[in-house]
């Protein structure tokens, strides 16, 4: 087996970082040397890969990603072929993507739906987390079948999208029920969805139909209000683990944190668009760009009562907010985003993001928002620890597979569609953002999948993670 050396790095992880030599044999991390050891015991590999003066990191693990989601009449624009290199250009190892139950149809053949779409397409490794979106007996026993034969163990519910994913309370409390019988978590998307349609349905009637109005009809206040019932619901299912996804206001943030103080299996995850962008600068633009913008819980006004960036940003450093993810489901403007003109209801939901989630919170780094050590915890190594995938994944020690990534912290990276963008998407929605620092080098089970500004990875070298319980449950 192929055996390669990565020497003079700074290698980084969640305790601290340190010079350190890594020996890779095959797909696995085998050895470590403190400098001088490479010389000092004649170790040798087929290749050697220099990053002095570089930052060696774990493989990113997004643990959001919807590739392929069929949504709001179409689907994502990323499949799992060009979802997974894009993911590789921005720093990430392993993706968690979503299979998808709808009302009325069969979770274990869905799964296997989702397996038909991921096999043998993706440049990185991948997981998959389950959608429920009919909670039923038969729905109960297959969260139970899945956690214990299939590898998945975390089931995402939805408080939002009436009549087409969304549970009621009774549901939600049965599969949180279920969930903390088998120690699976719950991820749940909390807005208050009913009460959003009525908003939503009078201010159309209004003519108000702009993009910013997506924004407006989905108040801060609804996602804190549906923070708190998620986090009842699970303490009255005998503190049933709980994972809040892509949270984007104080609001739910003030719930999270009143949880997690009280000691309840209560977690939670932001996404980059969360901690940099506001409604004025995106949503709000003139005409129908905003659309670009458009996801849900939506982007926040900078004008609110609460500061959500700096709220989230001292979440992240606190660990209320212990990961962030993208929630990458890209949707072009032409013929996607543009089913929405003159309705923003019908603008396909979700943004995409998952090449440049590493890059943007490393600006966090570099601005003094996060310690280096919080970027590699927060991006790597809590969500392999969440997800079950710890000490495979998240970590460089030997036993761990070789998700590696070289960062060169003194150059820039320039996003735009023009610059760095591989996403399948006819637009970026992170346009001019330069960020100090960059993506050099990413190995993937020890193979190089990015070096010298190129893929050279393949598609169908990405494998199935299959996963454990969450590591941090009480
Ligand atoms: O707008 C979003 N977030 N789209 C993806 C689906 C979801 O709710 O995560
Ligand atoms: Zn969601
Ligand atoms: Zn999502």
């Amino acid at each position: 087996m192929a055996r390669t050396l990565i020497i003079n790095g700074t290698v980084v992880s969640p305790t601290g970082r340190q010079l350190i030599d890594v020996l890779i044999d095959g797909e696995t991390v085998v050895a470590m040397y403190a400098p001088g050891q490479v010389e000092a015991q004649g170790v040798t590999a087929d290749t050697v890969i220099d990053a002095l003066g570089k930052y060696v990191i774990p493989g990113g693990i997004d643990v959001h990603t919807h590739m392929e989601l069929p949504f709001g009449g179409t689907n994502a624009s990323d499949t799992f072929e060009t979802g997974s290199r894009a993911a590789a250009w921005g720093g990430v190892t392993t993706i968690v993507d979503f299979a998808v139950q709808r009302y009325g149809e069969n979770v274990i053949d869905s799964l296997g739906e989702w397996h038909a779409k991921a096999a043998g397409e993706c440049a990185i490794d991948y997981a998959f987390h389950q959608i429920v979106g009919g909670i039923d007996d038969e729905a109960l026993k297959a969260m139970r079948y899945l956690t214990e034969n299939e590898g998945v163990t975390s089931f995402k519910l939805f408080m939002a999208y009436p009549g087409v994913f969304y549970s009621d309370d009774g549901q939600i409390l049965r599969a949180m029920q279920t969930a903390g019988d088998i120690g699976a978590t719950i991820m749940m998307h909390a807005e208050n969805g009913i009460a959003i349609d009525v908003l939503v349905g009078q201010a159309i009637a209004r003519g108000e139909t702009d993009p910013k109005y997506h924004s407006y009809t989905r108040p801060s206040l609804l996602e804190g209000e549906a923070t708190h019932r998620a986090i009842i619901l699970s303490q009255v299912a005998g503190n049933a683990p709980l994972y809040i996804v892509h949270v984007s206001a104080s609001d739910a943030l003030l719930e999270i944190a009143a949880a997690r103080d009280a000691g309840r299996n209560v977690f939670a995850e932001t996404c980059p668009q969360y901690l940099y962008m506001t409604l004025e600068e995106t949503l709000a633009k003139p005409g129908f760009e905003g659309a670009k913008w458009v996801c849900s819980p939506p982007v926040r006004s900078a004008h609110d009562t609460h500061h959500h960036h700096a709220d989230l940003w001292k979440g992240l450093r606190t660990n209320d907010i212990a990961i962030v993810s993208t929630d990458h489901c890209p949707f072009c403007m032409k013929d996607q985003k543009e089913l929405g003109l003159g309705n923003f209801s019908k603008i396909p939901n979700g943004m995409g993001g998952v090449e440049h989630r590493m890059e943007l919170l490393y600006q966090g780094v570099v601005n003094g928002e996060l310690t280096l050590e919080r970027w590699v915890e927060t991006c790597c190594t809590t969500p392999a620890r969440m997800f079950g995938m710890y000490p495979k994944k998240g970590i460089i020690a030997p036993g761990a597979d070789a998700d590696i990534v070289i960062w060169d912290p003194a150059t820039q990276t320039r996003i735009g569609i023009n610059d760095k963008h591989h996403m399948n998407i006819d637009h970026s929605s992170w346009e001019g953002y330069v960020i100090d620092g960059k993506v050099e080098t990413v190995l993937s089970r020890g193979t190089v999948v990015i070096a010298d500004d190129a893929y050279v990875g393949r598609k169908g070298h990405g494998q199935f993670v299959r996963r454990g319980l969450s590591q941090y449950l009480v």
